[in-house]
């Protein structure tokens, strides 16, 4: 994993920082492009994983579009001259749609009739078309954490299926709405690849209706999802893009002249980034041991808010030479003042010290984009 270089590296720069290795990225986006290649598919890649600078600039220059969430984030796309941009998101405020209407972005993926309602009259005092795609919930279960669920019908995201004929026809009337496609996204960090296949499934007779009625599509946007292995993050640090695109391949049924969209975020950035902390102290607690960090729940936010795992290594040369005797169990925390500032328990380590750097790993995607200056914390910085 780290060369000793690096890690030398490391020692002189200081903690907590993010540490991102830029040829995974670049691999990680090579293969993306060429399984997706193969069947024309369109990748845009959903910023809200990781917005640093490098990182988009980089996936920029791979030709990959930019999926939003926020006005901010339609300027930052648009300035980093992504093609191809999508602004999707429940709450789009007035000034945000305006921001991406007067940067002419490819399409608005709505949530409700009120917000198509919105985007048409202000593309109206615009002189503008808005196109735009349905967001269509679903409900598929993706098998992931409840918080990151969203095909859902308990879910506030998209349009029922029981209101989308409605939703449809009143859409039609409008003058300054052009309808150009459907959308979905039924969660994140999806690993049983059959939740896309139902997906897949409930697309294509969603389709079917819109075909009946006359409805041309050009887009079918399937959203995101797909999972990385947090457990293995050396073995599998780039995800299996193959089988996932065969999957809709195989599976979704697409028209003549109509294109497939993706909004792919975490398996493009997560493996790409390590969370790089120095050890502050070692305390004795009554079943464990705890290691203190210098970086806590405000550089990294997933371990408290969706228990998610990280693997955590000791780096430090001197911890474990041979590199290979994991014989104390240690709860790893950060400094925050809060019992939930936790990024592992019974963690097995080499016998760590004050001053070992430990690294935490696969946090590219959802790490520095969700940092936060809680207890008045400095920002973290990127390393690359
Ligand atoms: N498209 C839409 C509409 C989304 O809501 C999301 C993620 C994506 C695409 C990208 O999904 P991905 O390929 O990254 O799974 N903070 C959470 C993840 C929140 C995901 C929100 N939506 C975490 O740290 O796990």
């Amino acid at each position: 994993m780290f060369s000793p270089d690096t890690i030398n590296k490391f020692a002189s720069t200081p903690t907590p920082f993010y540490y991102y290795d830029l040829e995974l990225l670049k691999k990680t986006l090579d293969a993306l492009k060429k399984e997706s290649d193969k069947y024309g598919y369109i990748v845009h890649y959903a910023m809200k994983a990781n917005a640093n600078d490098e990182i988009l600039s980089a996936i920029q220059k791979s030709g990959l579009g930019a999926d939003c969430v926020s006005g901010n984030e339609v300027k930052k796309a648009s300035d980093e001259k992504f093609e191809k941009i999508f602004f999707a998101g429940v709450g789009k405020s007035d000034e945000e749609i305006n921001v991406a209407l007067d940067r002419n972005i490819t399409c608005f993926n709505c949530e409700s009739l009120q917000e198509i309602e919105v985007i048409d009259e202000l593309a109206k005092k615009k002189n503008k078309i808005a196109s735009i795609a349905f967001r269509i919930n679903p409900n598929v279960n993706a098998n992931t954490h409840k918080y990151i669920t969203t095909g859902l019908e308990e879910n506030k995201f998209g349009i029922n299926l029981w209101e989308l004929e409605e939703v449809v026809k009143r859409t039609q009337q409008l003058k300054n709405i052009k309808i150009i496609g459907i959308h979905f996204h039924i969660g994140s960090q999806i690993t049983d690849l059959s939740a896309f296949k139902t997906l897949c499934l409930r697309v294509n007779e969603i389709q079917s209706w819109f075909v009946s009625h006359h409805i041309p599509l050009e887009i079918i946007n399937v959203g995101g999802g797909l999972g990385v292995d947090y457990h293995e993050p050396e073995k599998n640090s780039i995800p299996n893009f193959e089988s996932f695109f065969l999957l809709f391949k195989n599976f979704l049924e697409i028209l003549p002249n109509q294109k497939v969209h993706f909004e792919i975020g975490r398996a493009i950035v997560a493996q790409c980034g390590n969370l790089i902390s120095k050890v502050l102290y070692i305390k004795k607690g009554v079943s464990t041991n705890f290691i203190i960090l210098d970086a806590g729940m405000t550089e990294l936010i997933r371990p408290a808010l969706y228990q998610s795992y990280h693997k955590i290594e000791n780096i430090s040369p001197t911890a474990n030479p041979k590199n290979d005797v994991q014989n104390q169990k240690y709860d790893v925390v950060g400094p925050i003042c809060e019992s939930s500032d936790c990024f592992g328990k019974s963690v097995m380590l080499p016998e760590t010290k004050r001053g070992d750097l430990v690294a935490i790993r696969t946090t590219g995607a959802y790490g520095e984009v969700m940092a936060s200056q809680y207890n008045l914390r400095d920002k973290v910085k990127a390393v690359y």
